[in-house]
């Protein structure tokens, strides 16, 4: 596969997906989705929490790709962890999906202490257990992580068989988690950067508008290559088709080393979410 980044089993996957999140179910997921694919994106994102597994579903078995060819993640929410749960919401998934296997089965975030106190190791184990399962079982063809920080991935490893092969963050201009990105590749983990265009407020940086000048691109290719560059999978979601072109439009360029080092030093701005130690859902 031309563009595309080896998983730690040896799965490939290409080096830049579309985001589903806020995609609402029925026309409007299932629009933008079939505008992705015909543009030649080819690796999905969606989760049970973003309510459209179905009108993902619908637009791969409508585009006529073959199921292989087309590379589809979704993630277990934080009301199902637990073994038992995830298998069954895992069910429940690829029946709304209508597919025989998943890609990619994310935890979508990490049970944390403040939360769960000492139980939260315990429950982040059990659902991982239940990934391995589905590993196994060859319901899903790589398993992973979402917006754990290096600390939880410790102590999965403690239990875990089977090493996670992603780890999809937060991660964009302004906002680039490299202490957890560097973590990840130490361990042979691949990271993917969710709103890697910051839910679009990253891209408001006068750095990002000269270097797009500079280029002939724009602001949100730049991200978008800057983070390729980077070795990052990024997820970008629209529901635009010129955007949704846009951003895929990235393969004919290159930044130099230092213009990426240039957005590598951008100040803090644009985080979107609280810390996975501090969230309460
Ligand atoms: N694992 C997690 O916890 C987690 C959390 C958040 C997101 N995600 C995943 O990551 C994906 C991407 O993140 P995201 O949706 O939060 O944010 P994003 O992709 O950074 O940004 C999406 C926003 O930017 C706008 N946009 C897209 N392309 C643009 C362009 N070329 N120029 C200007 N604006 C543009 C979109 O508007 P229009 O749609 O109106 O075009 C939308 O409002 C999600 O969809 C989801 O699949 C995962």
């Amino acid at each position: 596969m031309k563009n595309s980044i080896k998983l730690n089993n040896g799965f490939e996957i290409p080096t830049i997906g579309f985001g589903t999140y806020l995609a609402e179910e029925g026309d409007s997921v299932f629009n933008a989705v079939t505008c992705a694919l015909n543009e030649g994106y080819r690796l999905i994102d969606t989760a049970s929490f973003y309510k459209n597994e179905s009108g993902v579903g619908n637009a791969i078995k409508a585009s006529d790709l073959p199921r292989e060819s087309v590379f589809l993640t979704t993630k277990v929410w934080n009301t199902d962890r637990g073994y038992e749960s995830t298998l069954k919401a895992f069910e429940e998934s690829i029946e709304k999906l209508g597919v025989d296997y998943i890609d990619i089965y994310l935890i979508h975030w990490p049970a944390n202490e403040k939360q769960f106190g000492k139980e939260a190791k315990s429950i982040n184990a059990s659902t991982w257990k239940a990934l391995e399962t589905l590993y196994k079982e060859n319901k899903v063809k790589a398993i992973g992580l979402s917006n754990f920080l290096p600390h939880h991935i410790d102590e999965l490893m403690e239990t875990a068989e089977i090493k996670p092969m992603v780890n999809q963050i937060e991660f964009h201009p302004g906002y680039s988690q490299f202490d957890i990105a560097e973590y990840c590749k130490a361990n042979e983990i691949a990271v993917e950067a969710w709103s890697p265009l910051g839910r679009s407020s990253a891209l408001n940086n006068s750095v990002l508008s000269q270097l797009a000048d500079k280029y002939s691109k724009t602001p949100a290719q730049i991200c978008l290559r800057w983070e390729i560059q980077n070795g990052i999978i990024p997820i970008p979601k629209s529901l635009t088709a010129s955007r949704i072109k846009e951003n895929f439009d990235v393969f004919d360029f290159c930044l130099s080393d230092e213009d990426i080092i240039l957005i590598n030093n951008l100040k803090p701005y644009g985080k979107s979410h609280a810390s996975s130690d501090e969230i309460d859902f």
